[in-house]
């Protein structure tokens, strides 16, 4: 019996590019989807080192943000393996402190890059192939402390909203080429990310693999059931 509801994209054929494949939240994506039955273009800084080996069919690809040549060499190389893209994940993030007292911009620089500048130029090293697509599909992995500041880095903070506006102008922008575009927020979540000093209880925080099952749901929402916004809460607190 055929369960799927109507119009849920059937993950056979389709091509996914994920950054930050490698660990954390990006390698349970990564897993979920090999097991949903995508094809997979995983980028990450260490590819020969990565957690999660799929297969030969999978493309593994050296992908740093901080490289901005290597958004594009990354779709290039998932062209020539798969030979079209039907979605981007822009999973890959980094979390230092800075605050108001910081003089040095460095910190607040680099994440920025990786966590704004990279997943803007992925997006527009994708699309061509995104809008070839039909029912394209990007997920930027936000964060919560993007929708309210609460605690943690302000720095953090102020480039995980950025990368909601991104979220944002993507969505409204490419409605028309059939891309969906979708923010999954999450608050804590259990990988090397969350702070030993969270206060939190590794086993009560969202676990990488929750996250990984609301992206593969997204991932395959039709055209006509599109999800901007994902906040996923660990511990209470009033919508944002
Ligand atoms: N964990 C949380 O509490 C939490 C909460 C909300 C949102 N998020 C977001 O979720 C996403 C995944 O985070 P995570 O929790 O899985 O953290 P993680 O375990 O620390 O993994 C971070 C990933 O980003 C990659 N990365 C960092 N800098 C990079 C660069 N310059 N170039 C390419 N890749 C780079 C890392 O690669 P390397 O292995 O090479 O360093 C790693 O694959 C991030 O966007 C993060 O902001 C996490």
């Amino acid at each position: 019996m055929n369960t799927s509801s109507p119009g849920r994209l059937d993950p056979d054929g389709r091509v996914i590019m994920l950054s930050g494949a490698n660990r954390g939240i990006g390698a349970a994506i990564a897993a979920r989807l090999r097991r949903d039955g995508y094809r997979l273009s995983l980028g990450a800084r260490s590819p020969k080192a990565m957690a999660v080996q799929l297969g030969d069919d999978c493309l593994y690809q050296a992908f740093d943000a901080l490289d901005p040549e290597s958004p594009q060499v990354w779709a290039d190389a998932t062209m020539a393996k798969f030979g079209r893209i039907d979605g981007l994940i822009n999973n890959a993030g980094a979390a230092v402190p800075f605050g108001f007292d910081d003089e040095d911009e460095a910190k607040l620089d680099h994440m920025l890059e990786v966590n704004l500048k990279a997943p803007y130029r992925l997006i527009r090293a994708a699309l061509p192939h995104l809008r070839d697509s039909g029912s394209g599909r990007i997920i930027n992995i936000t964060s919560l402390a993007g929708i309210r500041y609460k605690r943690g880095s302000p720095g953090y903070a102020i480039t995980k909203f950025a990368a909601m506006g991104l979220s944002s102008a993507a969505r409204s922008l490419l409605w028309d080429d059939g891309i969906r575009v979708t923010a999954v927020a999450p608050g804590p979540v259990n990988t090397d990310m969350m702070p030993q000093t969270s206060g939190f209880a590794r086993e009560d925080v969202t676990q990488p693999e929750t996250i990984a099952d609301v992206v593969a749901m997204v991932l395959a929402m039709p055209n006509n059931a599109s999800v901007a916004t994902v906040p996923i809460n660990a511990v209470y607190e009033p919508l944002p």
